[in-house]
């Protein structure tokens, strides 16, 4: 029973055929042709955490595979009031094809998994966010025509995105620049199983504080919030030391001529970003959300319909 619960849960090649679905799909969905592959099966999403996007996008991506969703807020489940994440993963596997979750901690979607005998989808946690990463390599994909061998410059909190991209880099044989402050820097342990994967892969992986280092050259200048949820507590202390990690203007001067600008959203104009940066015309954000629909379809696809 396979599932997603990382970045690196991922081969090169299930990545590549699932980057050619995503698009295939979107193709498909966007020409409103009838798709059935999904039919008869019932797609959960538990979310602890809210979600403009990724939540819209699975409920839609099965609707549009011709499956169902359901969503299970985590606060209107006996999980707020107490039952443990492994008696109700075992109740929603009999009932469930699929659970898609939001959590706070990694080690509940790993509970989830072992638990509910049915396939698992990461849709982030604190430490990883494995299915942005596939809708914002089909926008690359869209915009440089290839992966390999472009550099992603990742600017701002080394967090769950940051991990996932790095691991994805490092798969799909990118180059990554991660500027950020020491304090932020991307998980020890991924970014160590990402320079294993990177040697194999040829690509390149650096950590720096100097943002316009990290900068210097990119196909890509990615960002993220500086607060994720669930680390509001933290705030005034991150906005102090994530102030010279913003991308603008100024920034995007030492990239490439033509550099793309990414960001998963939900974005802050005036912290992470400028308004100029993200809705000028190096900005491809709107294209990046709108591939979280066809980026989830393929997921779905992939996993949902395993023989079990
Ligand atoms: N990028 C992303 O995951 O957005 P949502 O929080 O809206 O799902
Ligand atoms: N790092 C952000 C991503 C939101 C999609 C968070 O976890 O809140």
């Amino acid at each position: 029973m396979r599932s997603l619960l990382s970045m690196s849960d991922i081969s090169a090649a299930e990545l590549d055929a699932l980057l050619t679905r995503a698009g295939e799909l979107k193709k498909k969905i966007r020409a409103g042709q009838e798709i059935s592959s999904l039919r008869g099966k019932v797609v959960g999403l538990l979310f602890e955490k809210p979600s403009t996007r990724t939540r819209t996008g699975f409920e839609v991506g099965a609707l549009r595979l011709g499956g169902h969703s359901l969503y299970l807020s985590a606060n209107e489940l006996q999980l707020s009031r107490g039952e443990p994440v492994k008696d109700t993963a075992r109740i929603l596997g009999g009932y469930l094809d699929i659970i898609v979750a939001r959590v706070y901690a990694q080690e509940t979607v790993e509970q989830l998994a072992q638990f509910s005998g049915i396939p698992v989808v990461n849709a982030l946690s604190a430490l990883e966010h494995p299915t942005q990463i596939i809708a914002d390599f089909l926008t690359i994909v869209e915009a440089k025509g290839k992966l390999r061998g472009l550099k992603l410059a990742y600017i701002g909190d080394g967090d769950n995105v940051c991990n996932s991209l790095v691991m994805g880099s490092a798969i799909v044989g990118m180059n990554i620049s991660v500027g950020c402050p020491e304090a932020y820097r991307p998980n020890e342990a991924i970014l160590e199983k990402a320079q294993q994967v990177a040697m194999s892969t040829g690509s390149t992986i650096e950590i720096v504080d100097d943002p316009s280092r990290a900068a210097r050259g990119a196909d890509i200048i990615y960002t993220d919030v500086w607060v994720s949820m669930g680390e509001e507590a933290e705030q005034q202390r991150r906005l102090r030391a994530f102030k010279a990690y913003q991308v603008n203007a100024r920034l995007l001067e030492v990239a490439k001529p033509d550099v793309s600008v990414m960001h998963c959203l939900p974005a802050h104009r005036g912290l992470e970003i400028t308004d100029d940066v993200i809705e000028g015309p190096r900005s491809i954000v709107w294209k990046q959300g709108e591939n979280k629909l066809y980026g989830a379809a393929a997921v779905l696809e992939w996993l949902a319909v395993q023989p079990r």
